[in-house]
Formats: C-alpha cells, structure tokens, sequence
C-alpha cells in the first residue's frame, strides 16, 4: 500500500471518554459511574482494559468528570503491564471535546480512541481494535474507524460512513454523517467506538462547529480532516463480531446475560 506521508506509525496509547452522566441508566449511576457496572464477573471498563491491552497499548488517558473519580479509585496508576492517567472534562459538550481534553497527554503521536461505554466481542484470532490499529500501520490513513453494520431504522443513532469504493474489511471512505435519518444515511456501516488518528485531528477538532445534539461531534472533525485530503479507512466488524452498548437499560440487560451465559456454559 502506498504510505505518502512520514507518519509516526506505532501507537502505544489509547484515550478512553468516560466522563458522559449516564441519564439513561439513572438511577444506577447515581453514584456508580456507568462504566463499572458490572458485566458478568467484572466491570465493563475492566473488559474494555482486557481489549485495550491484547492490543499492545501500554498507556492510557481516562477522560473523566468530577462525579466519576470512581474509576481512578478502581484502576489507579496500573494493571495489567497498563499505566493509567486521568484528565477531567469540565462540561459534557461532546466526544470531540472530550478527546480534546487529552490533546496534551497525547503530544504528537498517534492514538487510539476506544469508547468506555461499549465492549466489542470478537471470534476472531485478531480482534477488530488490533486490526484497526494494524490498518493505521499499514495504510496512508489520518484516521482508521471500526464500523458495523447497523440496521436502517437504528442508523440515526450512530454516525454513519459513506464508503468510496464499495465496502471490504477494509475500505477507505469519502464521507461520514453524525446521526443521520434513515433517507439521508450514506450507507449503514455505523462507527463502532474505536478509532485511530494523526494527531493533527486536534486541529480539525479546534475548528469543529456544534453538530447533532448541539454537542461538539468528533465525526465532524474526521469530516473536516478528510474534506482537506487525508485519507480515512474502516476496519468492518465481521460476522460473529459484536459491539455490545451499555448505554441504556435494554442493552445493558442483553450485554449482561449474554456474558452470564459465558460463564454458565
Ligand atoms: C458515539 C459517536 C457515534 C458512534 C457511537 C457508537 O455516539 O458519536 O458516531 O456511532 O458513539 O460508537 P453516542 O453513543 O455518544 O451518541
């Protein structure tokens, strides 16, 4: 594959937003911040640190908020060969802000994002965050994104890829919409929670406007990057892959059996 620019090309950190309030979940996380809810035997963060660390990453930046100081107290400085730092997000004014808080932390190296409120289960020998990482390595991409295939009355709830060249299990993409209707979706590939990126996506952050839900969208900056000539890829989640939202009380509930199943069968 053609790499025409001399990007840094290891990444050894991942960013983990989990400063969001949970309203949906209320009154569960009143006090418990959603992310150590329990799922089967361990807190869903301790799932998503397991992923995070077959990976190969040895940092990571938790993005937090004052009511969430729970999670220092449960991760404290390492585990599992990962040391871990904490950075508080004042206001919830969207993932792009969010990640911006950890633009210092970051420095000029490229990182991972991996959502704090979403598990991905994987039977393959590779799972989707190593391959995203690995087309990072191996493409001219900005930014790599893990995409699943949502169906169309649930596109509005994710942001949305418009593939150039048809879809593959890797593809290059030449749009992307935050929450778009079911008419205007470009595709039904939705960003599945892990992300890849240059760090000069906190340029394009700095001059992203408020998007869907008045938030501050981190797939408007990826727009901004792409609309000025960096190439972005997807990695696509393949059958028997799934990313598992804990988001609200439906999902949570269809996350935790299936992992109590695990353990019972
Ligand atoms: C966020 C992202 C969205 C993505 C989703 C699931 O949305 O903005 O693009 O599809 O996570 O990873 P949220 O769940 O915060 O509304």
């Amino acid at each position: 594959m053609n790499c025409s620019n001399n990007k840094l090309k290891s990444i050894t950190k991942a960013v983990v937003p989990a400063a969001g309030k949970g309203t949906r979940l209320m009154p569960l996380t009143k006090a418990v911040p959603k992310e150590l809810m329990p799922l089967g035997k361990k807190p869903v963060l301790e799932h998503i640190i397991d992923e995070i660390a077959e990976a190969g990453i040895t940092e990571v930046l938790f993005v937090i908020s004052e009511e969430k100081t729970a999670i220092r107290t449960h991760f404290g400085e390492s585990l599992n060969g990962i040391k871990f730092d904490y950075v508080f997000q004042d206001e919830q004014k969207g993932l792009a802000d969010a990640i911006y808080c950890a633009r210092e932390w970051v420095g000029d190296e490229p990182f991972t994002v991996v959502l704090g409120d979403s598990t991905i289960e994987t039977n393959q020998v590779v799972s989707p965050y190593t391959r995203l990482i690995d087309a990072y390595r191996d493409t001219d991409a900005a930014c790599v994104i893990a995409v699943e295939e949502a169906p169309l009355e649930e596109v509005s709830r994710y942001g949305i890829v418009k593939p150039m060249n048809g879809v593959a299990p890797l593809f290059q993409i030449d749009g992307l919409v935050e929450k778009p209707t079911p008419e205007a979706a470009p595709s039904r590939y939705a960003i599945a929670g892990r992300y890849a990126f240059d760090p000069s996506i906190f340029r394009y952050i700095e001059q992203t406007p408020t998007g869907a839900k008045g938030e501050y969208q981190i797939t408007d900056s990826i727009g901004l990057m792409l609309n000025s000539g960096n190439p972005i890829w997807c990695v696509a989640l393949g059958d028997g892959e799934t990313r598992r939202d804990i988001g609200t009380f439906e999902a949570y509930f269809e996350a935790f059996t299936h992992e109590m199943r695990k353990h019972n069968s």
